[in-house]
């Protein structure tokens, strides 16, 4: 039986559902090579996958910069989100904030491992969602967990003009160990999730104008400068800048396939998350890989 296996070219695999003494092969053009190798998979795995909602706009709103700001800094985009719902069908994501800041010192003074962590911050997004989503309720939006957004998203979006969830990624036991803090966090999160479905866009809400040279509340702060329009591989070559989002969200630009670009939009400033929104132009915007493509 190996025999004819093996004497098969590629070509017959692939016509496949041939049987060999009684046992049927399925027909698969991957069965019979590595999927190390990008010649052969290139032109089987190499195409831009379907969008699934091209209708959904993803928000994320962050945790430090909006939540942790109570009622000053959340009512006042409650209500613009209020007002958007007639316009955008919206997964909301939000991040953790200060508490997770809080959280990691504890766990780092007592030698938690970062995949113990990530899950503890995580929660700590999740809460967030909860406080918006109770805000949001009147409206018929919920808040919704990890495995409710991958399989029954699109139920909920039939039912209610938007959902809540926590933005950060569930990789929580798996987390990279490349730091001791969980490097895939809820930026990097709201833009996987944005990107895997298809959507129409993403907007991260924050409470500066977008992405500046260096941070504008920093001891360089007089010396930022706004960046209105740049791309993720100009933003990666600033090595030392901090940036108001994941770093590791530059990484996973790089292998964007559906979200061309991604708009910085400060949250403290009424209408500018309506603006983004609309497409127009109100914060920085980023260019990520799929731009090209
Ligand atoms: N290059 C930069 N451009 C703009 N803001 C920057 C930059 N570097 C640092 N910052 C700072 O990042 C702050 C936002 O912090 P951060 O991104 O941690 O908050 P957040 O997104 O609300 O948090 P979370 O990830 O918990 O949701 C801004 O107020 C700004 O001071
Ligand atoms: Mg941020």
């Amino acid at each position: 039986m190996d025999k004819i296996i093996r004497g098969k070219t590629a070509k017959s695999a692939a016509t496949g559902g041939k049987t060999a003494k009684g046992i049927k092969h399925v027909a698969s053009p991957l069965a019979r090579q590595t999927l190390l190798d990008g010649a052969l998979t290139g032109p089987v795995a190499g195409n831009r996958p379907i969008p699934l909602l091209r209708w959904l706009q993803v928000v994320k709103i962050g945790g430090r910069s909006i939540m942790d700001r109570g009622h000053e800094a959340i009512l006042p985009i409650v209500e613009e989100i209020r007002g958007l719902l007639p316009e955008h069908r919206l997964l909301i994501l939000t991040g953790a904030g200060i508490r997770a800041r809080h959280l990691y010192s504890v766990g780092l003074d007592l030698g938690l491992p970062v995949g113990s962590l990530a899950p503890l911050a995580a929660s700590e997004a999740g809460q967030n969602g909860h406080i918006l989503a109770c805000l949001l309720a009147p409206e018929g939006v919920s808040y919704i967990d990890h495995p409710t957004i991958a399989s029954q998203l699109a139920i909920h979006l039939a039912a209610a003009r938007a959902v809540v969830g926590s933005a950060f990624p569930p990789y929580h036991h798996h987390e990279f160990p490349t730091s001791r803090i969980p490097s895939h966090r809820a930026d990097t999160g709201a833009f996987l999730i944005a990107d895997a479905l298809g959507a129409a866009g993403l907007t991260i809400v924050e409470d500066v104008d977008g992405v500046y040279t260096t941070d504008p509340n920093g001891p360089d702060g007089k010396q930022a400068k706004l960046l209105r329009e740049t791309s993720f591989n100009d933003l990666a070559k600033m090595k030392k800048a901090t940036l108001p989002f994941d770093r590791t969200l530059l990484e996973v630009m790089a292998n964007a396939r559906h979200i061309a670009r991604v708009q910085v939009v400060n949250g403290l400033v009424p209408g500018r998350l309506t603006s983004a929104l609309r497409g127009q132009h109100a914060g920085s915007i980023i260019h990520t890989g799929a731009a090209k493509s």
